[in-house]
């Protein structure tokens, strides 16, 4: 008797896990009775121009499993079909499926909800020896943020478009649609901008590890050959160009334009006395502009004070604090912030900077924040207090440079804190009075990768994986339709999809079964707080 109980309870158990499994959670979906079955008399229909590409992508992967193929047509019959159809009463990427025996229905206001109800259709698909059937059910999904992103840092080490692709292609399967580009810093500048070439004849040398690695950086064809392929994903590409500080890379190319420190920190700054400063960020802006379609640019605007020790005695730099009455240095930090947004906006862009622009005095119809200070946050309330638009990547626990594993050795700790999947994925209950009172300011959060420590591609999978399908169901799915055990048993699945997809990855389950890598940064161990 209880043997038997004990056979259904797994039997039903079974039956719910084999129907979520779906990175991120779908917001709600109710099932009943009875399958549709797909067979080569099943039509795909589409209604509408705009989203002929999600049907096609639909008919294609059907075709694979149906002897006979899978027939299109424009025409509704209400009998034996997918239908694709938009519904413009729907917000830009929600979508509604529903399932009943006759008809399959997907409906999205935009090609991007329709990308979503399509990519989310074919993985509730079951594949058996009879072909494909789908379990009747109806299914309301819509992000709970329109900002579910991923920074990459490709100045510390550069990895190339292939790999870039790879993540666009995770990212989109994951529903994560920002892709910030960090592609200025101290050991790199990694984008081709032709009216400055020594950028990347000089600037493009060299990696966090080796002064003299050969340049690497993105030709502007190569750029624009990934912003279509991310925005073939419905995903937007943000470029970073780092500033006033982080430019040594820059500083480097044309010694003209640095200011800065001394040692370590020579060059750290754009100099902010000199109008060929900001003659140079506007060029810069300008072909920026035209690369990237994206409504943002970010600046950075991160860490001046620490390369920023010539400022204080510089003549040049101290009378110019005078004449323009700038106070002090942070008062001259601040001026050269509110220039930077003022170049971004006639560009036409909004600016995004890192949490220390909120003091700069720029207003929140010109710039979005990114809080990134988990240790301060007071920043992230006074950005939301003075009306800012912000993203969130506070350190704990949204960077991935953290190690994830206490048995990890390479990557940084905070402290005692480092980013499991599990902390990652208790984000941002933390601080939910503050997300849930200003959630209309709130654009979303995302994973940042700095890669100090990360010099090839299997540690920067290692690192990725599967950590950003936690923020991925962060981003997308609201907090009463997270679970934690059943998400743990989604990500079994995932290892799975990265398994085919040949990408490395830290096993959470058997951590000895995915060794460190270590890349060549053996035995070097960094605590921080
Ligand atoms: C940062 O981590 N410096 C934004």
């Amino acid at each position: 008797m209880y043997q038997r109980l004990f056979l259904f309870v797994i039997l039903v158990l079974s039956s719910v896990c084999v129907h979520a499994q779906i990175i991120p959670q779908p917001q709600k979906i109710v099932y009943s009775e009875g399958n549709f079955i797909v067979n080569n008399r099943t039509e795909v229909v589409c209604l509408s121009f705009r989203i002929q590409k999600q049907a096609e992508v639909l008919a294609g992967y059907l075709k694979s499993y149906v002897k006979g193929g899978i027939k299109t047509s424009t025409k509704y019959t209400g009998k034996n079909q997918i239908v694709l159809k938009e519904n413009n009463q729907l917000n830009g990427e929600e979508y509604f499926i529903t399932a009943d025996k006759g008809v399959v229905s997907c409906e999205a206001a935009t090609p991007a909800g329709m990308f979503y109800a399509v990519q989310t259709l074919i993985r509730f698909f079951n594949v058996s020896d009879e072909g494909l059937s789908l379990k009747l059910m109806t299914m309301k999904d819509s992000p709970r943020y329109s900002w579910r992103g991923m920074m990459l840092d490709e100045s510390r080490h550069f990895f190339g478009k292939e790999v870039v692709k790879q993540l666009l292609d995770v990212m989109a399967y994951l529903k994560m649609n920002r892709f910030h580009w960090h592609l200025t810093d101290e050991p790199g500048w990694r984008i081709e901008i032709k009216k400055y070439p020594k950028l990347t004849e000089i600037g493009a040398t060299g990696n966090w590890h080796d002064r003299n690695a050969p340049r690497k950086f993105y030709t502007q064809d190569e750029v624009r050959e990934i912003v279509a392929y991310a925005a073939e994903r419905h995903i937007m590409v943000i470029p970073e160009i780092d500033m006033p500080g982080h430019a040594i890379a820059a500083t480097r190319a044309y010694p003209e334009l640095s200011a800065g420190g001394t040692g370590r920190w020579e060059g750290f700054t754009f100099h902010p006395a000199k109008e060929t400063t900001y003659r140079f960020i506007d060029d810069v802006m300008t072909e920026i502009a035209e690369l990237f379609p994206s409504p943002y640019v970010h600046i950075g605007g991160d860490e001046v004070h620490f390369g920023n020790k010539i400022w204080y005695t510089d003549p040049e730099i101290q009378q110019f604090i005078k004449d323009n009455r700038l106070e002090n240095e942070i008062g001259l930090e601040h001026y050269f912030i509110r220039r930077a947004c003022d170049i971004v906006n006639r560009k036409g862009r909004i600016m995004i900077g890192w949490d220390e622009i909120i003091a700069s005095g720029i207003t929140p119809d010109k710039a979005v924040v990114m809080w990134w200070r988990h240790d301060k946050p007071e920043q992230l309330t006074a950005a939301l207090e003075k009306g800012f638009k912000v993203i969130m990547t506070p350190r704990i626990p949204c960077y991935f440079d953290f190690v994830q594993d206490d048995s990890h050795k390479i990557g940084r700790r905070w402290g005692a804190k480092f980013n499991t999947l599990q902390t990652i994925y208790a984000f941002p209950g933390n601080i939910s009075s503050l997300v849930v009172n200003y959630s209309d300011r709130i654009l979303g959060m995302q994973a940042s990768l700095w890669t100090e420590r990360v010099a090839d591609v299997k540690r920067l999978y290692f690192m990725l994986f599967p950590r950003l399908a936690g923020i991925a169901e962060d981003a997308w799915t609201n907090p009463e339709s997270k679970d934690y055990p059943q998400f743990e048993m989604k990500i079994k699945q995932f290892l799975h999809y990265l398994n085919q997809k040949g990408i490395n990855y830290f096993n959470p389950f058997d951590p000895e079964s995915t060794p460190e890598p270590w890349g060549p940064d053996k035995a070097d161990v960094i605590a921080e707080g």
